[in-house]
């Protein structure tokens, strides 16, 4: 059974286990239903030939963490790091770059099959009737989807909540795109933009989540973040016994679910403990929405409502479910800057959850001397200031 040795790490000094030890952990194990895999990859070939064709694609780097892989007494430790992804410091373009693709060429009524790239795409939309799209985001979707419009010639809206820290906003702003702060928290974002878009003729509305709204685009986003399980696929020589992924909306873990299939694969979701919204619909059998403040530091997983179109895949897939506080972030990216990985504050969520888990129920995992872990860190820094004040200066790796 793995034990964390800190003198593995420096970051796991005594005081860094003390704090982690001295938060809450919230742990649900489930008995997964997973599909037995339906031969080879699962992730949707247009979706990944459009990203191909995208200016600066490349698939992010699965760095082995041996130093970790230590101090947890596993056999090996892979970080896939989408610090950097399409030129933003987040996974978040995979999803909207394709389904913003889709979206727009069925508002213009193109064929898909004919229209494949963001070139023909951008010169349908400049001979097409004004569009806008519109996005609700606790920061990397919409700072996706703004970077998104501008490369295809349309304007774009964004609705932010009012716990988003003002660096987020601007690198929105930055972007080219107009940026409305609500007084409300996620949810009452995407119920915002939703509404904006119901009463613009040429606005289109792009979110990752689907609560209420009833169209595609969630499902769309879900496909283009399928990439990341398939480039896991094949830049491992071994099958993953534990894959660790943060959850929001749950696109990303649904995506996760569906792209790394083998039900010998068993997924672990990672929730703040303030928005741990889908391991509360897990347990109680139905989707649930948590009422009240959702805010923590993982502003990305701050979402107080799965979303309909991922909830019937997560539901069922997922053998764990892990809820964790700020310190645990906290705590991971301090591992990260260790591992010379500059990892934001859903990446350390990630890290910092297996560390607590690990720690404090280190038989719930199944972890083994043998194991191999993947971890998914999903973004790099965002938000500097903030970095610097959670860890000392972004970029300085272990000397
Ligand atoms: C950095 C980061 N990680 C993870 C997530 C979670 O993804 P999802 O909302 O699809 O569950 C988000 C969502 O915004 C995010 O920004």
């Amino acid at each position: 059974m793995p034990r964390i040795d800190p003198a593995a790490l420096r970051a796991l000094d005594p005081d860094t286990l003390d704090r982690l030890r001295a938060e809450e952990l919230r742990l649900l194990l489930r008995s997964p239903v997973r599909d037995p895999p339906a031969g080879g990859q699962a992730a949707p070939a247009p979706a990944r030939a459009f990203q191909r064709g995208l200016p600066g694609f490349a698939p992010t780097p699965l760095r082995d963490a041996p130093e970790l892989a230590r101090a947890l007494g596993v056999a090996r430790v892979s970080i896939k790091d989408e610090s950097s992804r399409l030129g933003l410091p987040a996974f978040k373009m995979l999803g909207v770059a394709w389904a913003g693709h889709r979206a727009v060429v069925a508002r213009l009524g193109l064929d898909p099959e004919r229209v494949t790239s963001v070139e023909a795409l951008a010169a349908a939309v400049a001979d097409g009737p004004p569009l806008r799209l519109v996005a609700p985001t606790d920061g990397n979707h919409g700072r996706a989807v703004a970077r998104f419009a501008r490369t295809i010639g349309v304007a774009a809206h964004v609705v932010v909540p009012a716990a988003m820290r003002p660096a987020r906003i601007t690198a929105i702003a930055e972007e080219g795109a107009s940026v409305e702060q609500i007084d409300g928290n996620y949810d009452d974002a995407v119920a915002h933009a939703a509404e904006t878009v119901r009463r613009g003729p040429h606005d289109l509305l792009i979110s990752d989540t689907t609560n209420g709204v009833e169209d595609a685009v969630a499902g769309w986003v879900i496909e283009g973040y399928e990439t990341i399980g398939a480039e896991i696929d094949e830049a491992l020589d071994e099958r993953p016994e534990l894959v660790l992924v943060p959850i929001g909306v749950g696109g990303l873990a649904a995506a996760i679910a569906r792209s790394l299939p083998d039900p010998r694969t068993r997924l672990v979701g990672v929730e703040p403990l303030e928005a741990a919204s889908t391991m509360a619909s897990v347990a109680a059998g139905r989707l649930l929405m948590l009422p009240g403040d959702t805010d923590s530091m993982m502003a990305g997983l701050s979402c107080g409502t799965p979303s309909e179109a991922a909830w019937p895949i997560v539901a069922p897939a997922y053998a764990a479910h892990l809820a964790i506080g700020d310190a645990a972030a906290r705590a991971g990216m301090r591992v990260l800057r260790e591992l010379g990985i500059a990892g934001g504050e859903c990446s350390g969520g990630v890290v910092g959850a297996l560390l607590q888990a690990v720690d404090r129920a280190p038989a719930a995992l199944g972890l083994t001397a043998g194991s191999t872990v993947v971890l998914i860190a999903t973004e790099g820094v965002t938000d500097a200031d903030g970095y610097d004040a959670l860890v000392g200066p972004a970029g300085v790796a272990r000397d």
